[in-house]
């Protein structure tokens, strides 16, 4: 039986529905987005599967030739969104960003077609197969400078954990004297105290128009681009995805890619230790062209469970961390934790819950055998929904809304997951 709350969730994916991709929500953004737009499939599939399929179809339809799918596809004209299609100035259609996002899309392909039955006959799944197959090639192309296995991001946007306090250092070196003037759009929908300061939104631009004046060119990007740090939360995705991806390659009988994916696994494996951190108990993300550690513990350090890697030594340093994480949240899984610089209750991803990474995290504790976690994450993020409604994100310490309201992935994580006691 639906309850009211799936209701509610099942109407917010229909409203946010602009006919074959959803916004993520209403006002701040009003495009398609790469990795919302993975995650909201997982919510169209719980009650229309061919809108599911059609999200991510939708999504493969702005790839490029390279291989990169974008961040944003700008599908309709929208003014009320900095930095919109002419500033990105890619010169593609339909329009995009130059920039990539999280690679989940592998990972929610296998659960979609797995849940029809895990036919590879499936008539949808060749395609979106190529095209999560030449996406993992981009990145192990253009992203992988140290040939260990992991992902550099050359825009913090990209991670998609905007303004987590990771990207400070890295930020903190990028010259914004060129940047002119602009017009943020993101200010006038919710309040600027839960978005991201106008000295870190100089940066982003900057960053933008290096990408801009390169022609969007991948490589000179990558080589020699203002921003250059290997995410955490990306690497794990990567391989995680890989994993998922080579679940379907075999199902396909794509023997090639079963191979390539094997020794891109291995490799990953093997690379992550880079971003051990020991000192914070926890992989953190890591400067390339410093070296330095951000040495921060964030939401993404607790996706090692969900790529299936660390040692037992190093799985308890991590347990711990959670553990540490409870006596300064009254909810789970804050995107940084307390006390750490720059950490703020209701700013973006500076502190804020947010629950697509805490759904992640929540299935590589459970697979890990840390089902009694996994269980006190979904059930903290089925009280934030219960008290503040679908918001963009939540206060670990108050469980207030953040962000903009309505928000997709919420509806759709709640659909998916959180309202599923037991597991998703
Ligand atoms: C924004 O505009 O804040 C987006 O998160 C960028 O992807």
């Amino acid at each position: 039986m639906r309850s009211d709350l799936d209701d509610q969730a099942i109407a917010i994916l229909k409203r946010n529905d602009r006919g074959g991709y959803t916004v993520p929500t209403h006002g701040l953004y009003p495009y398609q987005w790469n990795w919302d737009s993975a995650f909201v499939a997982l919510g169209f599939a719980e009650f229309d599967t061919d809108r599911a399929w059609t999200e991510i179809e939708t999504l493969v339809s702005g790839q490029w030739d390279d291989g990169m799918i974008p961040h944003i596809i700008f599908h309709k004209q929208d003014p009320g969104y900095f930095p919109g299609p002419s500033v990105w100035g890619t010169g593609k259609t339909p329009p995009t960003s130059g920039i990539t996002q999280p690679p989940v899309l592998a990972s929610v392909v296998r659960r979609l077609w797995e849940a029809e039955g895990a036919d590879p006959a499936h008539p949808r799944l060749r395609r979106l197969y190529e095209a999560c197959l030449a996406s993992h090639r981009w990145f192990h192309r253009f992203r992988d400078p140290l040939g260990n296995g992991l992902v550099m991001v050359t825009h913090n946007w990209e991670t998609g954990r905007d303004n987590s306090s990771e990207w400070d250092d890295a930020l903190a070196r990028v010259d914004t004297s060129g940047v002119g003037t602009y017009q943020r759009r993101d200010t006038g929908h919710v309040d600027a105290a839960m978005r991201p300061t106008a000295a870190e939104y100089d940066r982003y631009v900057a960053i933008l128009q290096f990408g801009r004046n390169s022609g969007w060119n991948h490589r000179t990007i990558a080589d020699t681009g203002p921003f250059r740090v290997v995410d955490v939360g990306m690497s794990m995705e990567l391989l995680r995805a890989n994993r998922d991806l080579r679940v379907i390659a075999e199902a396909l009988g794509d023997a090639a890619a079963v191979q390539e994916l094997d020794e891109r696994i291995a490799l990953s494996e093997a690379g992550m230790d880079w971003l051990w951190n020991d000192a914070a108990g926890a992989y953190c993300s890591r400067d390339v062209t410093t070296g330095e550690s951000s040495g921060l513990v964030t939401n993404a350090s607790f996706l090692a469970f969900y790529a299936g890697v660390g040692s037992a030594a190093q799985r308890d340093r991590l347990l711990a961390g959670l553990a540490r994480m409870t006596t300064s949240a009254t909810y789970l899984l804050p995107s940084l934790e307390a006390g750490s610089r720059a950490y703020d209750h209701q700013r973006y991803w500076r502190g804020p819950i947010w629950l697509v990474v805490s759904y992640m995290v929540a299935i590589g504790l459970a697979e890990a055998g840390h089902g009694d976690w996994a269980e006190r994450i979904r059930a903290d993020s089925a009280q934030l929904i219960a008290k503040s409604g679908f918001y963009e994100s939540f206060s670990p310490e108050t469980g207030a809304g953040s962000g903009g309201n309505d928000f997709s992935w919420t509806a759709a994580m709640w659909l998916a997951w959180v309202r599923k006691a037991g597991g998703a």
